[in-house]
């Protein structure tokens, strides 16, 4: 059968194709010809530190830039520990590892796919410098528990909100429970671009200015080389269009939100089948991915596969078992992670998808677990 739900939107960015093309237009004719770290940039970082209520933003080339600047930013070095999931996108661990540190990997909560804060502090050390959880799919981190944690143990907070543009927990922005949070723009994130692009949030004034450092070969003046920092920069073309883009991010995010809450309450029954949605409510998710939980997730997959819709599986390797970081997971198990590899399957939810196609969707999942 032909695909007719696709994974992700067959067109990216619909209208905004022509609003891309003015943009590029304009910065290319335009008489500063200035292409990086020009006024387009700071407005993108002052709307992102208002809308979260960042003290700072710093607009950076990706979200794994917006990392690799905050560990550096953190003093993280050759032989510090950092713990991070097991079960997360590859930087968390590599940012850390490019650094000379070490990645301590701690398993997840089962249910949520999130960093086990519990986890997290009984793999802290004397030599723990910092924590990094992630938030994953639809669920952001337990960052409350993850910032009693830092308290406690005193070790910094890297919040990973790589996925999480425009979600809030409790009322405060992803972003902002961390010492430094990251955002990607990915074009297929929610608040996603024409190119690769990431955002760091601070409220500490020496840590922005660090990172505004490093983003730019450690300059603070031009040729004045203070440390050794990246080339990490973000295009004008990207911060004019990511300016453009966000007056819609609530309203493509409620959208997801209610194709999400579709999806949970019409597969909650399906439970007792073996199908486990992710749990449902509003605070505290970001609707990136939604990802259910099926011990037949091959199956299933193969059957929704036949039924015209295109699925995902997300990190099918957990962290330790890929070849690269073998050596930090130290030949321990995480079985969690390893269950989520096995058993999570992601569904298309992108805002433009007509209920239609939403209820292909389910009728196609129930019909499986019939
Ligand atoms: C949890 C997480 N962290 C970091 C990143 C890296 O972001 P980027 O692709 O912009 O480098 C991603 C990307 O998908 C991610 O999902």
């Amino acid at each position: 059968m032909t695909t007719s739900v696709p994974f992700f939107p067959p067109d990216l960015f619909g209208d905004d194709k022509a609003v891309a093309i003015d943009i590029i237009r304009a910065a290319g004719t335009g008489s500063k010809q200035r292409f990086i770290l020009g006024d387009a940039v700071l407005r993108l970082e002052q709307r992102i530190a208002q809308d979260t209520g960042a003290q700072h933003a710093i607009a950076v080339g990706s979200g794994t830039g917006a990392l690799i600047v905050a560990v550096h930013a953190l003093g993280i070095g050759p032989g510090d520990e950092v713990v991070v999931p097991a079960f997360s996108c590859q930087p968390v661990a590599s940012v850390v590892a490019n650094r000379g540190g070490i990645p301590v990997f701690a398993d997840i909560d089962p249910r949520t796919l999130v960093l086990d804060p519990e986890r997290t502090e009984q793999a802290v050390t004397e030599r723990t410098v910092a924590a990094m959880p992630a938030h994953v799919f639809s669920m952001m981190a337990d960052m409350p528990a993850f910032r009693e944690i830092a308290a406690r143990n005193d070790i910094r907070l890297i919040e990973d909100a790589a996925v999480a543009q425009g979600a809030r927990l409790g009322g405060r922005a992803a972003g902002r429970w961390g010492d430094l949070g990251a955002f990607s723009f990915f074009q297929v994130k929610a608040l996603g671009a024409i190119g690769e692009g990431g955002i760091i949030l601070t409220d500490d004034e020496e840590l922005a200015d660090r990172c505004r450092a490093l983003r730019n070969h450690g300059q603070r003046r031009r040729f004045v080389h203070e440390e050794i920092g990246y080339n990490n920069r973000m295009d004008e073309v990207l911060a004019d269009f990511l300016v453009h883009r966000i007056s819609q991010l609530q309203r493509r995010l409620d959208r997801r939100a209610d194709i999400a809450a579709f999806y949970t309450e019409r597969f909650e029954p399906l439970s007792e089948r073996g199908l486990i949605p992710p749990p449902s409510g509003r605070d505290g998710r970001c609707y990136y991915v939604y990802a259910v939980l099926t011990d037949q997730r091959d199956d299933l997959r193969r059957h929704l596969s036949d039924h015209g819709i295109e699925t995902h599986v997300y990190y099918p390797l957990p962290l330790p078992s890929q070849p690269a970081f073998a050596r930090f997971g130290r030949g321990r198990r995480f079985p969690n992670a390893e269950a989520a590899g096995r058993r999570n399957l992601a569904l298309p939810i992108w805002p433009e998808l007509t209920d239609g196609d939403v209820e292909h969707v389910v009728d196609a999942v129930l019909e499986f677990f019939r």
